[in-house]
């Protein structure tokens, strides 16, 4: 079984004070939506990637796929001005693919086996999202005073990808567009909907490059797995 692979990478990268693109940041020695692609690359359960982004990052977004070795399609798509808007792109843009990934550019760190993982559960799953067990101990806030504490047991943290049979989440982002629901993940979209969402084990390591802190950890975490 093989996956089609949407990946959100037309952000600006605000949170990382940088004056662009943050995924055209160096991360070792190539930018870190080149890390993301070639994990992609590497997963066979991967047949098809589309890429959306801005306009004016085309230039060096084709740079990037023209330093891949690879013989997959690669599509460059334009991205919206929210996530949910890039996706909702991605999606009318799929060639084909009864199944979709959707993966964050900026979680650089995912491994070929997480996708490989994931493309298994779409088999039986209609809907998952990878995500990790917290660790912390989570506190509900108001203003400044905590009023709940809930049971960790129940309290994962969601990453991607998030996978699902693409003529549903296409159906869930139309409704989303018809009743004006904004979220910040596929899988919010397809719980509105009522459709089930199931969690595949992530990687603790699968971190979303945010600020400058997230790429100093995953210059070590790269570094201790190619030494
Ligand atoms: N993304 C996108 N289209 C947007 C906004 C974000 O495709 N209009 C993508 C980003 O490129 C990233 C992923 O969605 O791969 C997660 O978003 P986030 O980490 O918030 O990235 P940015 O929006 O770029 O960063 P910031 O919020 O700090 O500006
Ligand atoms: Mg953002």
């Amino acid at each position: 079984m093989t996956c089609h692979l949407l990946i959100p990478a037309a952000g600006s990268g605000k949170r990382m004070g940088a004056d662009r693109n943050k995924l055209l940041l160096p991360l070792i020695n190539k930018p870190i939506l080149q890390w993301t692609l070639e994990a992609a690359i590497a997963s066979d359960a991967i047949a098809w990637i589309g890429v959306m982004g801005q306009p004016h990052d085309y230039p060096e977004f084709q740079k990037i796929f023209n330093a891949l070795n690879t013989t997959k399609p690669i599509r460059l798509i334009q991205g919206g001005s929210t996530r949910q808007a890039s996706v909702f792109n991605g999606l009318k843009s799929l060639e084909g693919g009864d199944r979709v990934l959707i993966h964050d550019g900026a979680r650089c760190l995912a491994t070929p086996e997480l996708f490989n993982r994931c493309d298994r559960a779409l088999q039986t799953m209609q809907g998952f999202i990878a995500a990790v067990p917290v660790k912390d101990t989570i506190k509900i806030v108001d203003g400044q005073t905590i009023v709940d504490t809930p049971n960790r047991d129940h309290l994962w943290a969601a990453q991607t990808p998030q996978g699902f049979q693409s003529d549903l989440l296409k159906k869930a982002h139309l409704k989303a567009v018809e009743l004006n629901w904004e979220v910040t993940d596929d899988a919010a979209l397809f719980e509105k909907m009522g459709l089930p969402v199931q969690i595949v084990m992530g990687e603790e390591t699968n971190l979303k490059i945010t600020t400058q802190q997230d790429l100093a950890i995953a210059e070590f975490i790269l570094n201790q797995r190619n030494p």
